[in-house]
């Protein structure tokens, strides 16, 4: 399906066409009909009002993710869906900043996500993208920034000629519009930054279910959750990685906010593992970044705790702790797991509403909240798991700040 901010374009990219985009009113759906009606009275083209029109609402959704700079941006439906949200854009010009690279290519460039933070730190920017449209726009957004250049070609074609350092963020999408997940089988693939990385840094984007084998020897791949949703994990090569630093998770609030590094220095059970035992007084839910980087050891340390089964990503501690990294419970109760058991008790506690966590079983939690058939003034944590290798639930409360 055409893309219809892209259809636009055109319109808007002409200083008329800016010049009443921008003029126009905080977008309000409610009132766009009449305000098209408005302009279109007023003598304005309509293919003109009706491209400014997408505009304004494209901005509008889109400063949730990009910030308060996208009531200036130009976007196309696709190129924000794509785009690199704000507070993990930040962190990733942080890098090239702390580099102190002059100019950094952003090879793959969409509407500028990346690029942007990146030109707005101080560094010269050589943007590209291959789709027309996606350039044009990138180009607009990077407009104010003189040292900034944007190319519209195959980024196997671009000259990096006095380029210091390089960032991809690989089309993940197939010709079918499916997802693909792989980075070798991205847009441009893995390989093509692996060649890059041999002349300068480089710092690739990819889906977070990247397969640790996958991450090239001596890379640090880094995990990045927001509000708990696991974003990206981006592999970082050269001077853009951090000494001795193979994986780490960044966890930042969904409120804003520095947020939480980890990394593989602070898993002191990286060679045998972490303990094993029973399940104590409090449960620990690592953050899903600390689970795909393979850093639950740091939880584990942080609570001088140990998991409650070797295969399982649930902690378990004697101490009420608030944690950046892991969601806290009380353990109310362990049983082992069966629909009739755990109904009782459920019953018996008064518990009408029921959070369900799984991890290590086939339990359908919607399934088992209809099953259960619950009534009671009460709310509930049930945690599915394996405990020393047996099916297990544990009734919980989430535990609040001590
Ligand atoms: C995921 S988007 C980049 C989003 C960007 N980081 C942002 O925050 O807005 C990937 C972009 O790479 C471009 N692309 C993919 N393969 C390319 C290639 N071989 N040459 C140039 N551009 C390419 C696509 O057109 C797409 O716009």
């Amino acid at each position: 399906m055409e893309d219809p901010a892209a259809a636009g374009l055109a319109a808007v990219l002409t200083p008329a066409g800016r010049a009443l985009l921008d003029g126009l009113p905080p977008y309000d759906e409610a009132g766009a009909m009449a305000l098209g009606e408005r302009l279109r009275a007023q003598g304005h083209d309509p293919a003109l009002v009706a491209a400014a029109l997408t505009q304004s609402r494209l901005r509008a959704r889109a400063v949730a993710k990009l910030g308060g700079r996208a009531r200036t941006m130009l976007l196309t439906a696709t190129g924000l869906e794509q785009a690199t949200r704000r507070e993990v854009a930040e962190r990733h010009a942080d890098r090239f900043v702390a580099t102190g690279a002059g100019r950094v290519a952003d090879l793959g460039c969409g509407v500028g996500g990346d690029a942007v933070v990146v030109a707005d730190r101080g560094p010269g920017v050589l943007a590209v993208d291959r789709d027309p449209a996606t350039a044009a726009v990138a180009a607009a957004n990077l407009a104010p920034y003189p040292a900034a250049e944007v190319r519209c070609e195959d980024v196997a074609a671009t000259d990096l000629a006095g380029v210091d350092a390089v960032w991809l963020d690989p089309a993940r999408r197939d010709a079918a519009g499916r997802r693909v997940l792989d980075p070798r089988r991205a847009s441009p693939p893995l390989s093509f930054a692996e060649a890059l990385a041999a002349e300068r840094p480089v710092g690739v984007k990819t889906a977070p279910g990247i397969d640790h084998d996958v991450v090239p020897a001596g890379w640090e791949c880094q995990w990045t959750s927001v509000g708990g949703d696991v974003v990206e994990a981006a592999l970082w090569s050269g001077a853009l990685a951090r000494p001795g630093v193979r994986r780490s998770a960044v966890v930042l609030p969904a409120t804003g906010g520095a947020g939480v590094v980890v990394d593989d220095a602070d898993d002191p059970f990286a060679d045998g593992g972490p303990p094993v035992g029973p399940v104590g007084t409090h449960l620990y839910e690592p953050d899903g970044a600390v689970v795909r980087a393979g850093l639950v050891g740091a939880v584990v340390a942080a609570t001088g705790g140990r998991l409650v089964d070797p295969t399982i990503a649930y902690v378990t501690a004697d101490a009420a702790l608030d944690l950046p990294t892991a969601a806290g419970y009380v353990v109310d109760e362990v049983m082992p797991f069966s629909l009739k058991g755990l109904r009782q008790r459920l019953r018996e506690r008064g518990v009408g509403r029921l959070v369900v966590k799984k991890r290590g079983t086939a339990v359908e939690p919607e399934e088992l909240r209809r099953r259960l058939r619950l009534e009671g003034p009460h709310e509930a944590v049930v945690v599915l798991t394996r405990v020393a290798g047996r099916q297990s639930a544990l009734v919980c409360r989430a535990l609040r700040s001590p």
